[in-house]
């Protein structure tokens, strides 16, 4: 078996690797692609010490399966060299999430739909997937008519330049120097950003929108109405998102702790709360705060907290690739 990486020095790409490794998925080659800027970079990977190709079209000959952990404009850019080779393609961008031909898959909530692929299978949005690990126990008791979450979301999850950028911001105002900040649109440093993204409808941003359009497709529940809030937050690494939910039929939170505690995937239902510092460096989902909502009749409010670069991003891609490995 041959794996390509595109996008391997980046976070997430790194993470794959890790990844990888950790789920025992330990290739015969594995391709480590970036841009020209990471050419000849050295990247450790299951003992042994592999180089990094500036990608071309040439690396993708041969490859079974390529893990994407690029933009969307570069997912774009290379995904026709990747499907001419014959490789499966799982990207972590948000390209090709929409695409009706295109599976969006969580393996533990909706893994089967990754079996009807055409060649690329997309790795969904980060906090959108550790909301839905937190509510999908919740929607197999009695479908999610409703749903409205805000996002506390780490610094990470605009990748490396992200933390760095956190860094460097508290460095420059200890020594008394004006923060110049590029990656977020205002200073993260001991602050909070209420905007995250591009500019969408009705004030919406586009990562607020893909709460509600990837929840409907992963969900298989397209008549779900969503309201997100993202926010980023001087956290480094774990996204936290507090949620609310009406269901079709009222659940009860001593039923809704069961279907957690039940879950076929990676969940863990905690009597106190979860946080980002707790959570980070794992692929489990924590749920905490499960409470009855005080808007919705029957409904449920919870806080939820998962390492984004892991579950949200690098694990999920590698466990979709696992999936298909087993089917
Ligand atoms: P590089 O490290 O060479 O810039 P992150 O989201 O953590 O910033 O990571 C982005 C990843 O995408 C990195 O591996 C980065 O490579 C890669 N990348 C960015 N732009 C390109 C590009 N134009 N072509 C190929 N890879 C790219």
């Amino acid at each position: 078996m041959r794996i390509g990486i595109l996008g391997a020095t980046g976070a997430v790409g790194r993470q794959m690797m890790e990844c990888l490794e950790e789920q025992q998925i330990i290739p015969d080659e594995l391709v480590l692609l970036a841009s020209p800027r990471s050419e000849g970079k050295i990247l450790p990977f299951a003992k042994k010490q592999l180089t990094v190709h500036a990608v071309r079209e040439e690396w993708f000959e041969g490859l079974d399966y390529v893990l994407g952990a690029v933009d969307a404009d570069t997912s774009k850019k290379w995904a026709p060299a990747i499907r001419k080779s014959g490789a499966v393609y799982i990207d972590n961008s948000s390209a090709f999430r929409l695409e009706e031909d295109i599976p969006l898959v969580i393996p533990e909530i909706n893994g089967s739909d990754a079996l009807n692929h055409h060649g690329i299978i997309a790795n969904p949005n980060c906090s959108t997937i550790i909301t839905l690990m937190a509510v999908a126990p919740i929607h197999r008791i009695s479908p999610i008519r409703k749903l409205i979450a805000s996002t506390y979301q780490a610094v990470s999850g605009a990748g490396m330049h992200g933390i760095e950028e956190l860094e460097q911001e508290v460095k420059d105002l200890a020594e008394g120097k004006e923060v110049k900040p590029s990656v977020f649109p205002a200073q993260i440093a001991y602050n909070c950003i209420p905007w995250i993204g591009s500019g969408k409808e009705e004030g919406y941003t586009s990562e607020e929108l893909k709460m509600r359009n990837e929840g409907r497709k992963i969900l298989h529940n397209p008549d779900m109405k969503v309201t997100c809030t993202c926010v980023r937050v001087p956290v480094y690494r774990s996204h936290s998102i507090s949620v609310s939910v009406a269901c079709e039929e009222p659940v009860s939170v001593e039923a809704a702790a069961e279907a957690i505690s039940r879950f076929d995937g990676d969940v863990y239902l905690e009597d106190g709360y979860p946080m980002p510092l707790d959570t980070s460096g794992q692929d489990r989902v924590y749920v905490g705060r499960l409470r009855p909502d005080m808007v919705f009749d029957g409904g449920l409010s919870l806080f939820c907290c998962g390492d984004q670069i892991r579950k949200g991003a690098a694990a999920n891609a590698v466990s979709i690739l696992a999936y298909l490995l087993a089917h």
